[in-house]
């Protein structure tokens, strides 16, 4: 009951006239797909996605948003920008963000909110670093972190919300998450959304792993009961990568 979803975060790569190409080339040869499908490019890249991807089962969307409406807040890109460019998803929370930008919980919150204002289903990325996992709290840190990135966050649909659990240790490093450890997060993640937002919310709501995804390691950590598709970085950029994962979703 709940679609897979696989989304590629290009992070800061490509080119808006090389996202052209890629894109075209993806809708040529995308397979029948039971899963849903996104690429989430940097933000001059959106206009090209709109563009090749419209009419298509590819939903795209950004990898951020500004936390406020409008206004004079140069070089900040709003949630109505990107409603307007057709995004359906948004990343919020990325551990680079937090990490290189300072992003706190509470930032994190009133991003998500801005972009369910305008319809737009926020990716929340949460999960724990290294030295938090080998001091044995990589649960009450990550929950802590999904409590407070959605203090305020007023109930969404079950459709409206996704979170990624991206251990930060297992990003870009070829170290993935064992399927048997994103399965005990991923299960910790939904008992917690059940008491935030009830058990037929947790029920529905998609949780993906990000992480050094890879088309060898992906169709064991999809096994898992809860794990509901991948955030995936490196290997969303190269097209033969990214369908094969799509083939095993
Ligand atoms: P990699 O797949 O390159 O490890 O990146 C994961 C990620 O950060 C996706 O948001």
């Amino acid at each position: 009951m709940r679609r897979v979803l696989v989304a590629g975060n290009w992070k800061m790569h490509k080119v808006p006239s090389e996202a052209r190409i890629w894109l075209a080339e993806l809708k040529r040869l995308l397979p029948p797909l039971e899963s849903e499908v996104a690429v989430l490019p940097a933000f001059p890249m959106l206009p090209v996605a709109r563009e090749v991807l419209s009419g298509t089962q590819v939903a795209y969307g950004a990898q951020d948003v500004s936390p406020h409406r409008e206004g004079a807040y140069t070089g900040e890109v709003s949630a109505r920008m990107l409603a307007d460019l057709g995004c359906r998803y948004t990343i919020v929370g990325h551990s680079e963000r937090r990490r290189y930008h300072h992003e706190t919980d509470a930032l994190v919150a009133e991003k998500a909110k801005r972009l369910l204002e305008e319809g737009i289903t926020p990716i929340l990325c949460v999960g724990e670093p290294l030295e938090v996992r080998e001091r044995g709290e990589a649960v009450p840190y990550t929950l802590r972190q999904l409590f407070e990135s959605l203090e305020g966050v007023e109930p969404p649909g079950p459709e409206r919300l996704v979170i990624a659990y991206e251990p930060v240790w297992a990003i870009g490093t070829g170290q993935n998450a064992t399927p048997e450890d994103a399965e005990s997060m991923h299960r910790a993640i939904r008992q917690a959304l059940a008491e935030l937002y009830g058990e037929g919310f947790a029920r529905r709501v998609r949780i993906l792993y990000g992480g050094s995804v890879n088309p060898k390691n992906f169709a064991d950590l999809l096994s898992m009961p809860n794990v509901d598709g991948g955030l995936v970085g490196g290997a969303s950029l190269e097209l033969e990568s990214f369908l094969s994962l799509l083939r095993i979703a």
